[in-house]
C-alpha cells in the first residue's frame, strides 16, 4: 500500500502541471479539484461532468436547458426488417474488432496509443460505410486540450434531416490506478459499446447499400473521446450542437454492453435516472419487440455516461447497460478489462437493440408531444 502511494506521489510529481478542474457531481452541484484528485474521486466511486470549459453549462435551474417532450413510436413497424438483419450479426467480426481495439495499450484520451486507437476506428468505420460512397460523412471532432479526436459518421435524411438520431459509445478506456502508466484494454468500458455500434452500422449500410432505402431521419454514430475524463468529447460535441441550433430527437447510449454475471438470469439493464422517460419507454418497446432477454430497470447515477450529454445540452438520451448496474463488470479501468470475459452473445442483443432502434427512429416523424394533443 505504502509503495503503492509513493507511486502515485512519484506521478503526481512528474506533472508539468495539475490544474483545477469544475467538476459537477450532481445537477447544479460544483466542486473545484485538481487533475489528479478527479481519478481518486472516480476510484471512490464519485461519478462527474469535468464542466471546466463549458462555464455555460453551469447555469441555474430555471435557466438549464429544457429537453423537449417528443412523441416516439407506441408500436413497431419494420419488425420484418430489423429481424432478418438481426440474423446476421457477425460475432466472429466484433470479436476481431474487440481483439484489435483491445490491442492499443491503451485508449486513454491523452495518450498516443488513444490517438492510434482513434485513427484505427476512423478507418474501420470509412471501410464500414464505402458502400453508401458520397451519401455518408466521417468528421473527426478536434478537442481542446488532448489528441484522441471524437469521430461522428452522418447519414443524411433523405425527408427531414434536421431531425438527428444518435447512436453513441465512447472510444477511450483508462487504467484509474494510473492513467498514464498503467494497461487499459477496456474490452466491456467501452470497446463492447464500440463494437457494437460498428456491427450494427455494418448492418444497416449493408441494407442501405443494396436497397436503396434511405432514412427519413438523418441518423448518426458518434464515437466519443474523453468519456472517463468527465464525458469531455460529448459534451464538447453536444455543447457545439446546441449552438448550431441543431436538432437532436434521439440519443441511445451503448457504454458496456458484454459482461453478464449470472448467465442464468441474461438481462440488460435499462437506466431509469437522468435519462428521458418516453424515449426510454421507447427503447423498452424495442427490447420487448426485438431481443431474447428481457430488461431490469436500473440507476447509474448522475453523470455515469456520454447520454448526460445529450440531456445537458437539452437533447431527448437513453442509456441501456449490459445488466442491472450492480451485476454489471466489476473489472473495468484496470488490466483485467479484458476480452475473454465478456459474451458476444450478449452483445449481439445490444445490436438488436441499435439495428431497431435505427430502424423506427428513422423514419419516425418527430413531433412535441403537445402538438399532438
Ligand atoms: C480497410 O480496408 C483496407 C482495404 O481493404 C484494408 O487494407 C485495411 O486494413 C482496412 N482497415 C481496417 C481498419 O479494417
Ligand atoms: C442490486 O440492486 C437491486 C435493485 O436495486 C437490489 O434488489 C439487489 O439486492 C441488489 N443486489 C446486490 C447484490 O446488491
Ligand atoms: C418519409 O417521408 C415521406 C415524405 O414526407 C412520407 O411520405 C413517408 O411516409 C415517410 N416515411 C415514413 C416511413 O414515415
Ligand atoms: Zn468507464
Amino acid at each position: 500500500m505504502k509503495f503503492g502511494w509513493f507511486l502515485l506521489a512519484a506521478s503526481v510529481a512528474a506533472l508539468p502541471f495539475d490544474s483545477l478542474h469544475v467538476l459537477e457531481i450532481e445537477e447544479g452541484k460544483t466542486i473545484m479539484v485538481r487533475e489528479t484528485e478527479k481519478w481518486s474521486l472516480k476510484r471512490k466511486g464519485v461519478q462527474f461532468m469535468d464542466i471546466t470549459n463549458f462555464p455555460k453549462l453551469l447555469k441555474s435551474k430555471d435557466e438549464k436547458a429544457v429537453v423537449p417532450v417528443y412523441r416516439y413510436p407506441k408500436e413497431t413497424q419494420c419488425d420484418e426488417i430489423v429481424n432478418s438483419l438481426s440474423k446476421g450479426v457477425d460475432k466472429v467480426s466484433m470479436h476481431d474488432n474487440l481483439a484489435k481495439f483491445t490491442s492499443f495499450y491503451t485508449r486513454y484520451y491523452k495518450s498516443d496509443t488513444g490517438y492510434e486507437s482513434a485513427v484505427w476506428l476512423s478507418e474501420k468505420l470509412s471501410n464500414i460505410t464505402s458502400p453508401l460512397n458520397n451519401d455518408v460523412v466521417i468528421e473527426h471532432v478536434q478537442h481542446k486540450g488532448w489528441k484522441q479526436f471524437s469521430i461522428i459518421v452522418s447519414i443524411k435524411g433523405a425527408q427531414t434531416p434536421e431531425n438527428i438520431v444518435v447512436m453513441g459509445s465512447h472510444q477511450d478506456s483508462m487504467n484509474l490506478l494510473l492513467p498514464s502508466i498503467l494497461a487499459a484494454p477496456g474490452a466491456d468500458d467501452d470497446g463492447s459499446g464500440t463494437v457494437t455500434n460498428l456491427e450494427a452500422l455494418r448492418l444497416y449500410v449493408e441494407h442501405l447499400s443494396t436497397t436503396g432505402y434511405r432514412p427519413n431521419n438523418t441518423i448518426e454514430f458518434h464515437f466519443y473521446s474523453a468519456e472517463e475524463g468527465g464525458l469531455l468529447g460529448s459534451l464538447d460535441v453536444f455543447t457545439r450542437y446546441a449552438e448550431e441550433n441543431k436538432k437532436v430527437v434521439a440519443m441511445l447510449q451503448q457504454d458496456m454492453t458484454g459482461y453478464v454475471e449470472d448467465p442464468e438470469n441474461e438481462h440488460v439493464g435499462v437506466i431509469t435516472d437522468y435519462t428521458t422517460p418516453g424515449l426510454t419507454e421507447f427503447i423498452k418497446l424495442i427490447i420487448r419487440r426485438f431481443l431474447d432477454i428481457p430488461y431490469v430497470e436500473t440507476e447509474c447515477g448522475y453523470a455515469c455516461s456520454d447520454h448526460g450529454s445529450a440531456t445537458k445540452n437539452g437533447f431527448p438520451a437513453s442509456f441501456v447497460i449490459e445488466s442491472e448496474f450492480n451485476k454489471s463488470n466489476k473489472y473495468i479501468h484496470s488490466t483485467m478489462d479484458t476480452l475473454d470475459r465478456l459474451s458476444f452473445d450478449h452483445m449481439a442483443q445490444h445490436v438488436r437493440l441499435v439495428v431497431g432502434s435505427l430502424f423506427e427512429l428513422g423514419n419516425w416523424e418527430f413531433k412535441l408531444e403537445e402538438e399532438t394533443k
